[in-house]
């Protein structure tokens, strides 16, 4: 850990220290003699500077056994070593410097490095895990070519990776043998990887379009094959999208992706060699639900997109981040947005925005896409950086349309291929192409927050004009009391009362290069005005949601409904719904508050009957598509409800769902059974989603029979999607058709690492009382493990966001997670901070458990042995 040699504590690196590097590395040549205890690792590298300065390598958790410039060993008082550096004094100008260091990988639980994941190794590097591995300058900007030799035992090993291209494999006598790989491209440490193990592997083939044949190879634990083949088929559609897209080709001869258990992210893009978490790869229509498929193909396709989007162009330090991140992030969400249907994406990647981001900005983490300051670089991976990033480009690219962001990829790659370079680089090359002025649009990056705008229409008939006054504000914080105002685009509708669309007629309206009309809302304060306006039209603004703001719209039930029902842009038209719904479970919330002894059934009276309408007008609809009908059904998230409301009352939320689908099964119950039983017959995603919203609807609503159903359908459905559709709709429920599939499943699926967690997750997202004391016995019995990252998401993840669980017995359940907390943190930094998230809320909860949630982030602190990463967040959670 850093430690501030003044004041003790862990020092924040700035993004406005920035230096580059001290020295320059030629190539870099690693020789991995592979153990399990006691893994050799010799480094040799030509080092190169312009001035005579010493040589500062990150290096931590090894034992240095050598050390030589131009193969003399270095004499004791010309080097100096710490827990976390090595510093030559007195190097030449050019040299070549030799380091041999022994690592134990057994005995690394962090996921870090190099480490054993069930006898299998692996490594993670990104962001700072290189250092763990052998003494390096550990910083993105720090490019070199990588020549790998590995040598291990034949018979536990067969199988020896690394990046690049394999370029001799031998049997060297004694049960050893050792392979070469050479890596063409230059790249940065943390993009390094190595894999060593006893693997099962498929193959096949991509031919690029200008005709070099690519070798595929999907590496999981043996018998695992079968699984692997729908990841096998969205790599090659990546492959393939990236082409015509933007016309980016693969570089490399061989593609390799290895699945392994133990991982604390999704899945890494190390060149030519992806690291994938095995719950990301392994799938096949037993094992895996359709929202498993959707996420494999778009993780998939995520690392493989990096190849160009950080890998040939990198970041210049971890603060720009997002360059490669949001990027890929937004190329990844258009890939899935064109394999699958493009809206439906749209609506689910803003929700997803919605709930983690907007909330990240909303409390004391938030920080901007461009972040300033940091403690741990591991904590960088937010949904700021990601999902805000992704939307930032997305701007760019309403601002300049798709030809011209097109145009602008082009001029990036042509600029800054083989370069590590900052966001602004890559805004500065998307406007040159296309004479845009991106000063202001920067902001976005600089400045933190969810902007709001607020909405005031005017219309006057004898003119026929319409106008759109729009004011922008951000919410002041301590950071920046006063913001600049963005430019915010904004794509708009204006329908009829026919529900036609009225063609738009401004001034002010800016066409992109693809003949888009968008406004540009740049003032705090703007007048927008369309002309030749026939009648007094339904406004349909934000289309797409072409930035990500919050509105404030005074909007009435009859026009959302009006935009609910002829909305050309579908996105408007869930938008409409979803703002219905928003506000009455907030008046259901506000009812139940104000008389508290109202029962759930007495609330459901209570709902607004214009709400039922509105559902039963999209229940009834029998021409929509049937994934956006289920979107359309699917109520706001409680984060996303708890963002707007003072209070998180977990048994107010609990109460205000709970009425809303009473209210809607006792109106349209029938019906939706009826509907049930016709998607029942049908085999296609979209009936299966529709059917299972259903089905969950009407087991809330408790709609007669719709418990034995879900029984049922867990008992004849063959598909994972149903099993699991039928396991939620019933695990809040205190009924043994519960226990039975439940007891079921475990039986099937309790050895298998990837399913295993399903059935976790089931345990830690139930409601009923019996959940607290049921995880924390489950997480003292095999196959439960602390170690195994995903095991530890899918149970104690996921109980401790169940705040309705944990308002029960606050004290009770916050000590045993800060307990878990601490025992996690001591093996495993990363995953024990990502734990740490779910004390985001804490100023948010009732008094008695953001007391009790408190006093465990107060006790956690005061821990001297905390983690870096860690204490960051628990600080940030205090703020
Ligand atoms: N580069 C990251 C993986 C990573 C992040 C490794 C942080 C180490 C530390 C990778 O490209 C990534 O973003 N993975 C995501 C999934 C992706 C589809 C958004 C992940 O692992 O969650
Ligand atoms: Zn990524």
């Amino acid at each position: 850990m850093k430690i501030d040699q003044i004041s003790q504590t862990p020092s924040r690196l700035y993004l406005k220290d920035y230096t580059p590097p001290t020295h320059t590395f030629e190539n870099l040549f690693l020789k991995f003699y592979i153990h399990e205890s006691e893994t050799r690792v010799t480094a040799r590298m030509n080092v190169k500077s312009s001035k005579v300065q010493p040589l500062i390598l990150n290096g931590e958790n090894m034992k240095l056994v050598s050390l030589k410039v131009n193969d003399q060993v270095v004499p004791e008082d010309n080097y100096k070593i710490d827990a976390e550096t090595l510093t030559l004094l007195y190097p030449p100008l050019e040299f070549t410097l030799e380091t041999v260091v022994i690592i134990n990988p057994e005995a690394n639980k962090s996921c870090e490095g190099l480490y054993l994941s069930k006898g299998i190794f692996a490594t993670q590097c990104e962001a700072e895990g290189f250092r763990n591995i052998t003494y390096f300058m550990d910083r993105p900007d720090v490019m070199t070519d990588y020549t790998v030799e590995i040598e291990a035992d034949e018979k536990k090993y067969p199988v020896l990776l690394s990046n690049g291209d394999l370029i001799s494999k031998e049997s060297i006598g004694h049960g050893r043998h050792k392979v070469l790989w050479k890596d063409p491209f230059k790249k940065p440490c943390y993009l390094f990887a190595l894999v060593a193990g006893d693997l099962g592997v498929i193959q096949d083939n991509f031919v690029t379009a200008s005709g070099k044949k690519v070798k595929l190879e999907i590496f999981a634990s043996h018998g695992k094959q079968a699984r692997c083949h729908f990841a096998m088929e969205s790599l090659k559609k990546a492959m393939k999208w990236d082409e015509t897209a933007f016309g980016l080709e693969y570089d490399l001869n061989q593609y390799m992706i290895v699945s392994i258990d133990d991982f604390n992210m999704g899945a890494m893009e190390n060149k030519g060699l992806n690291i994938f978490n095995s719950r990301l790869v392994l799938a096949d229509l037993n094992s895996a639900t359709d929202t498993d498929f959707e996420r494999i193909e778009s993780v998939v396709g995520h690392e493989y997109f990096h190849n160009w989007t950080g890998n040939r162009v990198t970041c210049r330090n971890w603060f720009e981040l997002s360059l490669k991140e949001g990027l890929t992030v937004f190329r990844d969400q258009e890939f899935s947005a064109d394999m699958n249907s493009r809206s439906v994406q749209r609506i689910k990647d803003v929700d997803a925005l919605r709930i983690s981001q907007f909330n990240e900005d909303a409390g004391p983490n938030s920080h901007p896409v461009r972040p300033e300051s940091c403690l741990a670089v591991d904590n960088f991976y937010t949904s700021t950086i990601y999902e805000k990033g992704s939307e930032v480009i997305r701007m760019m690219q309403t601002i300049v349309g798709r030809k011209g962001f097109r145009k602008g990829m082009d001029q990036y790659f042509k600029l800054y291929d083989g370069q590590a370079v900052t966001i602004l680089d890559f805004a500065d090359a998307i406007a040159s192409v296309n004479q845009a002025d991106f000063s202001q649009f920067k902001l976005w990056y600089s400045q933190a927050g969810t902007p709001t705008i607020e909405v005031i229409e005017n219309y006057i008939p004898s003119q026929k004009s319409y106008s759109l006054f729009v004011r922008q504000s951000l919410p002041p914080t301590e950071k920046l009391p006063t913001a600049k105002p963005f430019l915010i685009p904004l794509k708009v509708g204006l329908l009829d009362s026919k529900g036609e669309e009225i063609r738009i007629k401004s001034k002010q309206a800016f066409v992109n290069s693809d003949g888009d009309p968008v406004l540009h809302l740049k003032d705090f304060e703007q007048n927008f005005v369309f002309e030749d306006v026939p009648e007094k039209p339904v406004l349909s603004l934000n289309r797409d949601f072409s930035a990500p703001i919050k509105i404030q719209w005074k909007a009435t039930h009859k026009e959302l409904v009006h935009l609910m029902k002829y909305d050309r842009d579908a996105f408007n038209r869930r938008e409409a719904c979803f703002k219905m719904t928003f506000e009455e479970l907030r008046q259901l919330i506000k009812l139940g508050r104000d008389d508290t002894s109202l029962t759930e059934h007495q609330l459901a009276e209570k709902v607004n009957p214009l709400i039922l309408d509105a559902y039963s007008f999209v229940v009834q609809d029998s021409k929509m598509d049937q994934q956006f009908k289920a979107l359309l059904l699917t109520f706001p998230s409680l984060d996303l409800l708890a963002q707007d409301e003072e209070v998180l009352d977990p048994v107010l939320f609990k109460k205000a769902y709970a009425a809303l689908s009473l209210a809607l099964a006792k109106k349209l119950g029938t019906h939706l059974l009826a509907n049930y039983e016709i998607l029942n017959l049908v085999n296609s995603r979209g009936a299966r989603t529709l059917k299972n919203r259903i089905l969950r609807l009407l087991v809330d609503g408790q709609h007669p029979g719709a418990t034995p159903l879900a029984e049922q359908q867990f008992k004849q459905s063959q598909t994972m999607t149903d099993k699991i559709g039928a396991l939620l709709a019933l695990n809040d429920t205190d009924s043994s058709a519960r226990e039975h599939c439940l007891a079921a499943f475990h039986s099937d699926w309790k050895d298998d690492a990837v399913v295993f967690n399903k059935w976790l997750s089931l345990q830690g997202l139930s409601e009923r009382p019996s959940t607290f004391t049921n995880a924390v016995a489950l997480t003292q019995q095999a196959p439960f493990s602390l170690e195994n990252p995903n095991n530890v998401y899918s149970l104690i993840g996921n109980l401790t966001e169940n705040f309705y669980i944990m308002s029960l017995d606050p004290s009770g359940s916050y000590k045993w997670f800060a307990d878990r907390i601490i025992e996690i943190d001591a093996k495993n930094p990363q995953l024990a901070a990502r734990l740490c998230g779910s004390f985001n809320f804490v100023k948010k909860f009732t008094p008695s458990m953001k007391e009790a949630a408190l006093q465990e982030v107060n006790r956690l602190l005061a821990r001297t042995e905390l983690s870096r990463n860690s204490r960051e967040l628990l600080e940030t959670c205090l703020k």
